[in-house]
């Protein structure tokens, strides 16, 4: 086993497990203190909770890296937009507004996150020295999706507020701060970056390079300069997963569970391939599980490779399946 600090910097082939939404949502001790924390926001502004929440799913799977528990929305909750989630209906944020927007300067973005760096530097604190700490941000179209409200429930793109927006100001400014976020983090002791593209798929075609591939870029960048391990995420881009890569250059990629293991081994050069398990598998027998998580344990076996899935871990996910998967995966 070797932390994912390190495979990521020496892209060395090595052993290393961890889960995209580990912390939370499937976990009866998360849920537990859900219950008496109806405010999602304050929850996350709870330093030493959100520390203990990170925690929780390495003290039952002794997993290999910890990823903070916070949210990508607190980059507009911090840019002054209110944000509530509805149950069953996701996030839903305050009208968003370009001259308060515009107004938001790094001292006062800094300061109200931070609970959010006090709950990364408890955590490293606590946390076994050989595991990383994983931190996150969401790039800035899968955050504009929420902050301007920008689809509908069946998934689809409003193009005409997309059109209407001074879109290209909107994704300078959020580098600017996402890139401060970055930085904060990894001051308070997070090792690693994960950068969540999640709506990338929506992206209309015409504009992938403008708001997906250029604002990883300059992101990736950044963490270069800084010396800071990256991981991207531009989930649902199917063979532009290959262009991505090419262009943005990240040191690590996390594949969706749509593209294909063989072909991500073969088109996907000079970086850590992470993930790619459909966690719909988790709900199914332990034998599907096991077969389609050899499926890719094999075809990655002999190059950098972290194991993942390829979205966050389901609410109705058994924990005690998580733990076999882990146990699967340790003995293989
Ligand atoms: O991975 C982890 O365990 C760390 C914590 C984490 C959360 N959100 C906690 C959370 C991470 C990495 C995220 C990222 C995130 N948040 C993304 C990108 C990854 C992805 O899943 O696509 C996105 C798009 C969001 C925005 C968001 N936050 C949504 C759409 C929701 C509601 C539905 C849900 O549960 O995903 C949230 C709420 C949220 N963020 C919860 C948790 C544990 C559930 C809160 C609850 O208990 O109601």
């Amino acid at each position: 086993m070797s932390n994912i600090k390190n495979i990521l910097l020496n892209k060395i082939t090595c052993k290393s497990i961890w889960f995209m939404r580990q912390a939370g949502r499937y976990l009866p001790e998360f849920q537990k203190i859900r219950q008496e924390n109806k405010d999602f926001i304050k929850l996350c502004l709870n330093s030493e909770l959100s520390a203990e929440i990170t925690l929780q799913p390495i003290k039952r799977y002794d997993l290999d890296s910890a990823i903070i528990f916070s949210d990508i929305l607190m980059v507009p909750f911090a840019l002054g937009q209110n944000i509530k989630f509805i149950k069953d209906s996701g996030p839903k944020l305050s009208k968003f507004d370009l001259n308060l927007f515009l107004r938001s300067n790094e001292k006062k973005f800094s300061e109200k996150l931070e609970p959010v760096y006090k709950a990364i530097d408890i955590t490293r604190r606590k946390l076994n020295k050989n595991k990383s700490l994983i931190s996150f941000i969401g790039a800035p179209w899968t955050l504009l999706i929420y902050m301007l409200d920008l689809k509908n429930s069946k998934n689809e793109i409003d193009a005409h507020k997309v059109n209407e927006t001074k879109f290209d100001t909107l994704i300078n400014v959020l580098i600017k701060y996402l890139c401060i976020h970055i930085k904060n983090q990894v001051n308070a002791g997070a090792d690693v970056i994960q950068i969540f593209d999640s709506w990338a798929g929506l992206v209309p075609l015409n504009k992938i390079e403008d708001y997906c591939y250029f604002p990883n870029k300059k992101i990736v960048e950044f963490c270069n300069k800084e010396r800071i391990p990256n991981i991207c995420f531009p989930k649902g881009i199917k063979k532009r997963y290959e262009f991505f890569n090419k262009i943005v250059k990240p040191d690590g990629i996390n594949l969706d569970p749509d593209i294909n293991p063989k072909w991500a081994r073969d088109n996907l050069k000079d970086v850590v391939l992470q993930g790619g398990l459909d966690p719909n598998i988790l709900l199914k027998s332990d034998g599907e599980i096991i077969e389609t998580a050899t499926k890719y344990i094999e075809t990655f076996k002999d190059i950098p490779y972290i194991f993942n899935l390829g979205h966050g871990l389901l609410p109705e996910t058994d924990p005690d399946k998580v733990g076999k998967l882990v146990k699967f995966y340790r003995s293989f």
